[in-house]
């Protein structure tokens, strides 16, 4: 486990200096190749059972009958758990403290919400055994209609959206400025269900050791799983210890810990050995979150010159019959364009399905969809490029609230992306672009954007006295890069090259790192890591300035500097010493010190923090049977200090090929009459493939930021799914002349 939890493969571009800045291959990578990773389901503890979950297939209603004894009968069925013998908890799983925390599906009855809801476990000596087992049980429903549909149910204002933001919100009078308006637009925009789909399914390996818990599972936030689930069975959280070292992607599907992880370790507790549970691709339909479909309708109005004098974005969301997570779609016209008045709204129907949850740029990436169409709509009207009409509603402040930019690089994002795509040439018309097989060819952009959020987190650095160190912190890596990343910015904190620093990550019995979430994991445990390195090095640094034996001698704590292993003295660099010798004449095997990452008060106050990027798609739609392909991505990102551009330009590549998905390919389509999902499985939901993976550019714009953090670092996972899909589809309108109003853009809507 060891090897898993702390990574010191040399990494091939190790220099002196900065580590922060460099472009290094992951520290994980070597591992991942080459099969040495180990995810969660490749545990096998001694002993250990599998456990298969038995899933609903109506919508809603409660589970009649389940023929247990054919299940247990079964050669290999160990045991069955029902709502009858499942172990107690010392909480109800429909209680709810907090908004983070979501109802949970634990067998508590026999009443089903939604489709794929766990109705049993089948926990048996071999898979086959547990499948097979899970197949005898034969469920008889008592089934009530499902409500699928955002037109389906009655409709309510919830009393927040996201986790809690105000659901209705307004800054002036959009209605006078619709009225004052010389030209306005009116449209609405849909948008999907969607599921994460991560290529790892949730799984977890678990075993009980009396009251203490041993526990394999992938994570985004170990310390809030810790915390649920000793909440749950009423046990201390450090009597919890949870390894999450490689997740294979989480989309915040594995941000708070699920129904069927938690059913994992009551089946456990159950048969009393441990177990492992994994979903199968068609049961993560349900339990473990999902994107919301929204229908947003925008009104925009402009004076003469193209100027917002209004912008009114309502959006129409949904969520579970059982719980309170609403998509904030409409919030992203909060940030982006100046105009005179905003409003943005919110309603929500119920539906029979499992918990909407937090998906990649929640809110931001549905908003930004219908926000970017219609302002190339408003362009259009205003006879205006949609990049010169961008730059007329530039946001000099952030436009609802009237606050400075903490930093704001927008205008060199669209001037690198438009020069890279060659965006000069276009004409304003659409459909007046061929290329030479005939295709209909045409380009659109999109503005991105996404909130520099931070969290809470801690953590310890060490320096020995062999001259290396070491830093510890339970950040989690969903593949985004943090094991190399956050050892990076411990090598600049430690003041070490990155080869003698080892980093410890991935497990609940380090430092609380938060969560890799919101796209705040770098900066918040960045922080952390920064500042544990800092302290750590200033109680060097007292060793040798208080030591007459030292060359540092009265230097003083900051009249010292720290770098490649050694101290030296700010005023005369030939005098300074290594951190071996200094803790060697201490007699001291090692030293350590620990560090915090936060927000500061003062400047979330004062200052609005956002990263910004500008996208520009090139389309080609063939003119008689409508179908598009995108053949050019061009996106340029300004968010903050870039701690590894090969990192980081792998998450914009991520999140923008996310957006030929929201634009062209992926949803989840439900059965209006069963209201279950119908194309729960990879095949039949689409995702892009390398084929439909065009030539895709990410330009890092430079940005200093001297206000989100001391690192200046705001956060790139999220920021590049917002913008792309709204870019397509404008280069779609652009192209033949029809507007997209509806996602995925379908070839019908083309005819
Ligand atoms: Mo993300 S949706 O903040 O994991």
């Amino acid at each position: 486990m060891t090897l898993e939890l702390s990574l010191n493969q040399q990494p091939a571009h190790a220099r002196q200096g900065s580590s922060i800045g460099q472009p290094l291959t992951r520290r994980d990578g070597f591992l991942k190749v080459t099969g040495g990773a180990r995810y969660a389901a490749d545990n096998h503890p001694p002993g250990m059972l599998y456990a298969v979950l038995a899933v609903s297939s109506i919508a809603r209603g409660r589970v009649a009958a389940l023929d247990t004894e054919a299940a247990k009968a079964h050669k290999g069925v160990v045991e069955v758990m029902t709502p009858k013998n499942r172990p107690a908890l010392a909480i109800d799983p429909d209680a709810k403290d907090n908004p983070f925390m979501f109802r949970l599906d634990l067998l508590q009855n026999d009443q089903v919400r939604y489709p794929n809801q766990s109705i049993a476990v089948v926990i048996a000596e071999t898979l086959e055994a547990a499948t097979e087992g899970a197949a005898l049980l034969s469920p008889r429903y008592e089934a009530l209609p499902a409500r699928v549909g955002l037109d389906g149910a009655k409709s309510f204002v919830p009393r927040g959206v996201g986790i809690g933001g105000p659901a209705v919100q307004h800054k002036g009078d959009v209605e006078t400025g619709l009225r004052s308006a010389k030209t306005r637009i009116e449209a609405t925009y849909e948008t999907p269900a969607q599921y994460h789909n991560a290529m790892e399914p949730h799984a977890i390996v678990v075993a009980w050791d009396g009251d203490r818990l041993s526990i394999d599972t992938p994570s985004q936030g170990l310390a809030m799983a810790q915390g649920r689930i000793a909440g749950l069975f009423g046990i201390a959280p450090e009597n919890i210890h949870i390894r999450s070292p490689f997740l294979g992607g989480g989309f915040g599907s594995k941000g708070m810990i699920s129904g069927p992880q938690v059913l994992g370790i009551l089946a456990a507790r159950l048969v009393g050995r441990p177990v492992k549970l994994v979903l199968r691709r068609e049961q993560m339909y349900g339990p473990v979150g999902h994107r919301a479909p929204t229908r947003q309708t925008l009104r925009m109005g402009m004076d003469g010159e193209g100027r917002l004098t209004a912008i009114d974005h309502h959006a129409r969301t949904a969520s579970s019959t059982f719980d309170d997570f609403f998509e904030p779609a409409a919030d992203a016209s909060h940030t982006l364009y100046a105009s005179p008045a905003i409003a943005t709204s919110h309603d929500a129907v119920r539906l029979d399905t499992g918990t909407p949850l937090f998906m990649r740029a929640p809110g931001e990436a549905t908003g930004s969809i219908a926000l970017e169409s219609a302002i190339d709509e408003a362009a259009h009207a205003c006879g205006m490029d949609p990049l010169e009409f961008r730059l007329r509603n530039y946001a000099e402040v952030e436009p609802m609230t009237g606050k400075p930019f903490s930093s704001k690089a927008l205008r060199e994002c669209y001037r690198q992306a438009a020069e890279t795509f060659g965006w000069a040439s276009r004409p304003l018309q659409p459909r007046l672009m061929r290329d030479a097989d005939g295709f209909l060819t045409g380009w659109g952009m999109g503005t991105a954007t996404f909130p520099a959020l931070m969290f809470q987190a801690e953590a310890r650095a060490v320096l020995r006295s062999d001259g290396s160190g070491l830093m510890e912190t339970g950040a989690q890596d969903m593949g985004q890069g943090a094991w190399t990343a956050f050892a990076q910015i411990a090598a600049d904190g430690l003041g070490l090259d990155i080869d003698r620093v080892e980093f410890r990550a991935g497990s609940s019995d380090l430092p609380n790192a938060g969560i890799a979430g919101g796209s705040g994991h770098t900066a918040t445990a960045g922080m952390a890591i920064h500042n544990a390195g800092a302290a750590v090095i200033a109680r060097l640094a007292d060793l040798a300035t208080g030591n007459e034996a030292s060359p540092l001698f009265g230097a003083g704590n900051e009249g010292v500097l720290a770098r490649g292993g050694r101290l030296y003295r700010r005023d005369d660099e030939s005098r300074g010493e290594s951190y071996a010798e200094i803790l060697m004449r201490a007699g001291l095997t090692e030293i350590e010190a620990h560090g915090k990452g936060a927000p500061d008060p003062a400047s979330q106050e004062t200052y609005a923090k956002h990263a910004h990027g500008a996208v520009f798609a090139e389309v080609k739609v063939d003119p008689d049977f409508g179908q598009i392909r995108v053949t050019r991505l061009v996106g340029a990102f300004a968010a903050g200090r870039v701690i590894n551009p090969r990192l980081v330009r792998s998450q914009y590549y991520g999140g923008m090929i996310w957006g030929i998905s929201f634009a062209l390919h992926e949803e989840a389509i439900t059965d209006r009459r069963s209201g279950r999902i119908q194309n729960a499985n990879l095949a039949e939901y689409h995702v892009p493939v390398n084929a439909d993976v065009p030539s895709v550019e990410a330009l890092l714009v430079h940005e200093d930021d001297p206000y989100v953090n001391a690192l200046g670092i705001k956060g790139v996972g999220e920021i590049g799914i917002t913008g792309t899909a709204g870019a397509i589809a404008n280069a779609v309108w652009h192209a033949t002349g029809v507007r997209p109003r509806r996602f995925p853009i379908r070839i019908e809507d083309l005819l």
